[in-house]
């Protein structure tokens, strides 16, 4: 499989690498404004490939993202000193609208897999100018959250974070939305394994984990600047599902979203390879529905650059 990747920074270059210790992808291509940078982050994972999968790793103009299956975008401005999130927005809203329209001339049947920050934001942005189905518009989304989420309910009860089901869903941001009510582990409710595990959820350990997923990425740009393992490892991950089919369920940024309209932001969905292959509506309790309710509201009002 042939995998653009734009934006040859952190998320981008750890996503070329990832893919590459996975076997994910057998050709690899980063585009980058800065072709320097692409050209040298190419071939320093190409490098990676004898001690790990075989893949062909390049760099190149936007011509070289023919026959690519997917394409990850992770390019962007960063925000400069004094500039306001609204301003920076103005700004990744123009690079991203030139970014599609090049990447669809060369890559037309790829599905465009986001990861640029505001994540639902550039997804919605993206979509409304790829005139493809939103299905073939993936936004990474609050996968990372969920992970984020599971990694630490893991810990908590003492079981492996892959038998812990449970759901960040709404914006990857501030107001995303933890879903306690439907979480469990092995079918059983998450409350009741917390008990048996003898940790029980209560408040205080609920709002623990509760600001450690949602101040995440806070607390890690305090500590080295940027994030880019966490979110290299999903956009590899999802790029595998696609690959093979795999109708995994993940938490992902989408503007097919039941109940809500113009506006991008995560569901639980079904992906393989035509992309998002289902949008599963979440059984919610009353206060989630009314926190997802004003998720989206803020992504709408932010979308509309309110
Ligand atoms: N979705 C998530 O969970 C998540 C997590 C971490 C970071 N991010 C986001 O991913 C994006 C990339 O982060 P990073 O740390 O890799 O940043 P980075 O600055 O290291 O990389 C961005 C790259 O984009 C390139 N670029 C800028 N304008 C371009 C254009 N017009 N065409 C092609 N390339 C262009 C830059 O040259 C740079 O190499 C940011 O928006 C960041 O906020 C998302």
């Amino acid at each position: 499989m042939r995998v653009g990747i734009v934006g040859a920074g952190l998320v981008g270059s750890t996503a070329g690498y990832a893919m590459v210790l996975g076997g994910i992808a057998t050709d690899i291509v980063f585009v980058d404004i800065n072709s320097a940078l692409a050209r040298a982050q190419a071939e320093d994972i190409l490098h990676a490939t004898p001690v790990s999968t075989p893949a062909r790793v390049i760099a190149g103009d936007y011509e070289a993202l023919a026959g690519s299956s997917v394409v990850i975008l992770a390019c962007g401005a960063s925000q400069k000193p004094g500039e306001t999130r609204l301003q920076l927005l103005g700004r990744n809203r123009a690079i991203f609208e030139e970014v599609t329209a090049k990447v669809l001339r060369h890559a037309p049947g790829s599905i465009l897999l986001v990861a640029s920050n505001p994540v639902d934001i550039m997804t919605y942005v993206v979509s409304a100018c790829a005139g493809a189905p939103a299905t073939r518009v993936i936004g990474s989304g609050t996968i990372l959250d969920t992970a984020r989420f599971r990694a630490l309910l893991g810990e908590t009860l003492g079981i492996s974070p892959q038998s812990v089901h449970a759901h960040v869903l709404g914006e990857h941001g501030d107001s995303e939305v933890l879903i306690w009510s439907s979480a469990d582990v092995g079918g059983v409710p998450l409350e009741e394994v917390a008990r048996r595990m003898g940790s029980p959820l209560t408040a205080e350990a609920k709002r623990r984990i509760d600001e450690r997923v949602r101040r995440a990425a806070y607390t890690i740009i305090e500590g080295k600047g940027a994030t880019w393992y966490g979110i290299g490892a999903a956009l590899a991950r999802i790029v595998q599902a696609v690959r093979d089919d795999e109708r995994t369920v993940f938490t992902l940024s989408s503007t097919d979203t039941p109940g809500y309209e113009n506006v991008s932001l995560s569901l639980p969905r079904v992906v393989g390879a035509g992309g998002i292959c289902a949008t599963l509506p979440p059984s919610l309790s009353a206060e989630e529905r009314f926190l997802l309710d004003r998720s989206a509201e803020i992504l709408r009002k932010a979308s509309e650059g309110r």
